[in-house]
This record gives C-alpha cells, sequence and structure tokens, in this order.
C-alpha cells in the first residue's frame, strides 16, 4: 500500500484553501487525450463518490485530441462504468489554458497528459495545479499511469475503473482532512 507523496498532498492543500477563501467547492478537473475514456469516467468516479460521502467538489474533464468534441463517452466505458452503477453523461471537450485558472486541481492521468498541461501552462500559479491521477492510488504501486484503453479491449476499461477508484477514494480523504 502507498501513500500520496508530500508534494501531491500539498496541491490538495493549496486547492482547498484556495476554495475556502472563495468560499466556494474545490474544483477539479480530469485530463486525458480523447475526453472519451479515462478522464470522463475518473470525472464520474469523482461526482459518485464525494457525493456518496457529502463531500462538497466540482468535477469536469477535457482532452487534448478535439476528434471526439461533443460526444458521450466510449460505449465501452460507459458500459464497464453503468456495471458499477455510474452513467457518464459528459460531452468531450478540448483543455483551454484558462482551464488552469478555473480549476484548482488538474489531474493527468499519463505522461503525455503531463507533458501537455505542463506545457500549456502559462504561469508558475497554473503548472502547480497539475498532479498525475495515479500518484493518488494506494493499491498499484508498480502503475505508471492510468493507461488508454481505447486501443485495448474489455478488461482495459474495468482496470481503468479500478485505478479511478482507488486513486480517487484516497483524493476524497486528502480533501476531507483538509475541510475538517
Ligand atoms: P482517452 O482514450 O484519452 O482515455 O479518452 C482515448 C480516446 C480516443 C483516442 C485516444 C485515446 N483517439 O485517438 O481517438
Amino acid at each position: 500500500m502507498k501513500r500520496p507523496s508530500k508534494e501531491v498532498i500539498d496541491v490538495v492543500a493549496a486547492a482547498c484553501a484556495r476554495a475556502d477563501a472563495e468560499s466556494r467547492a474545490p474544483r477539479l478537473l480530469f485530463v486525458c487525450l480523447g475526453n472519451i475514456c479515462r478522464s470522463p469516467a475518473a470525472q464520474g468516479v469523482a461526482e459518485d463518490l464525494a457525493s456518496e460521502r457529502g463531500i462538497n467538489i466540482e468535477c469536469d474533464s477535457a482532452g487534448f485530441y478535439g476528434g471526439h468534441t461533443g460526444d458521450l463517452p466510449d460505449p465501452r466505458m460507459r458500459q464497464a462504468a453503468f456495471a458499477r452503477g455510474l452513467r457518464l453523461e459528459h460531452r468531450s471537450r478540448v483543455i483551454r489554458e484558462y482551464d488552469l485558472d478555473d480549476f484548482d486541481i488538474v489531474f493527468g492521468m499519463d505522461d503525455r497528459n503531463i507533458a501537455d498541461l505542463h506545457r500549456l501552462a502559462a504561469t508558475p500559479e497554473q503548472d502547480a495545479k497539475i498532479v498525475r491521477m495515479i500518484d493518488f492510488c494506494k493499491d498499484y504501486p508498480n502503475e505508471h499511469s492510468v493507461p488508454d484503453p481505447y486501443y485495448g479491449g474489455a478488461s482495459g476499461f474495468d482496470y481503468v475503473l479500478d485505478l479511478l477508484e482507488d486513486g480517487i477514494s484516497i483524493l476524497l480523504d486528502e480533501i476531507q482532512k483538509q475541510t475538517i
């Protein structure tokens, strides 16, 4: 079992402090490539677990590739999520630079997303909001990213949901600690 590093806990603490100073909920943005598999699933898991636990957060998701703009999540991800009681209804959209102002924490799923996010950030304040989703996972110490399931089989979608449920539950623990 792995614990999140001080660096990522500090990002969560800064996010909660900023939200608190503005008397609003922390705003979380989940980012992948197509915004039809991993990041809308992360958004759905976060919204579901937060409402189950009575934690007030605002969530959205976005991607770097615009080819699926306006689409619902991939049917394979919708099906895998629905089997766990989650209905994914986000419509794919491309990330914009000002998302790094509007949101308090921005989660990338893999190395490519993280590199693209750091390239997009125009200020140190924007850059400091970028974290890796996998850094919150406790049960997958050897996993380096939330892997892209798009070109694989059905099990890849379930695996993504397993990773996300693990990481997001730790993320919510940290948010809850900051807001008590
Ligand atoms: P995602 O998966 O980044 O988890 O949404 C992908 C979806 C579509 C494509 C690539 C990855 N694509 O190339 O169309």
